[in-house]
């Protein structure tokens, strides 16, 4: 996707909420709505009315951009994403990162669903995101390179920034909320992982798999921006208990943003 559309894009949302633009977004993984819901005084925009957002079309993922304040803090709360395993090329997947870029946004919150690959961080549970493992075989910074965005080969040693994750550690702590930290592997899905996959993955040092998350890590530090991340873990990995099912990922995930919601918005005070 040009610069421009970017651009164009980042200018209708403008233009749609005229108040101040805030610092910080989260994106929120499948369960999450109800984290959503808790934004006051929103501008709600459908993706299906951004020019050139990809369309989520998976069961629990809404699709919308919501401008607004948890507890009286600025954010904009993306409510679902595209993933690689919908079909969408490498590309498509930068777009929605880069037009909170041109907006002016400077950290970036991404929450997932994911599994787990520990026992001890069990469904229901957290873990921050302090390292990725891309195993996607999609890279949304392939293509020819756009200097306006970012350098041809970006560092990404500190994918994930230190500082962010120790504030989300101390919010959790002050919280009382468990908050686990490890590897997140992604994997392009749409099938959960066999046993020998994720036996594999364990050796390689990944503590979570899922199927989404690292394209917008890699596109936001192409172009500057820090993040954070937290798993919202539903299950345990293939192989570690029964089959695995997307209602229960879906059922675990709703436990697990009771949590998340709280230790978002302490998070975000803390940083706004
Ligand atoms: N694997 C991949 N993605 C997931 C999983 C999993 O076990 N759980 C939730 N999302």
């Amino acid at each position: 996707m040009t610069y421009e559309a970017v651009q164009e894009c980042a200018s209708f949302i403008r233009e749609k909420h005229t108040g101040d633009m805030p610092k910080v977004a989260m994106v929120l993984g499948s369960g999450l709505n109800s984290l959503a819901d808790a934004l006051e005084n929103a501008t709600v925009l459908s993706y299906a009315d951004l020019p050139g957002f990809p369309k989520p079309t998976v069961e629990g993922h809404a699709g919308r951009m919501l401008i607004g304040e948890l507890g009286g803090k600025p954010v904009i709360c993306m409510q679902g994403r595209a993933h690689a395993y919908e079909g969408h090329p490498a590309e498509k997947l930068a777009y929605s990162t880069r037009v909170l870029w041109a907006l002016g946004v400077e950290v970036l919150v991404l929450t997932n669903a994911a599994g787990s690959l520990r026992e001890e961080a069990g469904p229901g549970s957290l873990m921050a995101i302090t390292d990725h493992i891309n195993f996607s075989g999609v890279n949304p910074l392939v293509g020819v390179n756009d200097d306006r965005f970012g350098p041809r080969f970006p560092d990404v040693s500190e994918a994930w920034d230190k500082k962010l994750t120790k504030k989300l550690q101390a919010c959790a702590e002050e919280l009382g909320i468990t908050l686990h930290t490890g590897t997140y592997l992604m994997a392009k899905g749409p099938n959960f992982e066999t046993p020998a996959e994720i036996k594999a993955f364990r050796v390689w040092g990944a503590d979570a798999v899922g199927m989404s998350t690292v394209p917008e890590c890699l596109v936001a530090r192409h172009c500057g921006m820090k993040v954070a991340g937290v798993s919202s873990i539903t299950n345990l990995a293939a192989g570690m208990q029964g089959e695995l099912t997307h209602d229960e990922t879906m059922e675990f995930g709703a436990i697990a943003a009771v949590n998340l919601e709280k230790l978002l918005k302490a998070f975000l005070a803390k940083i706004a």
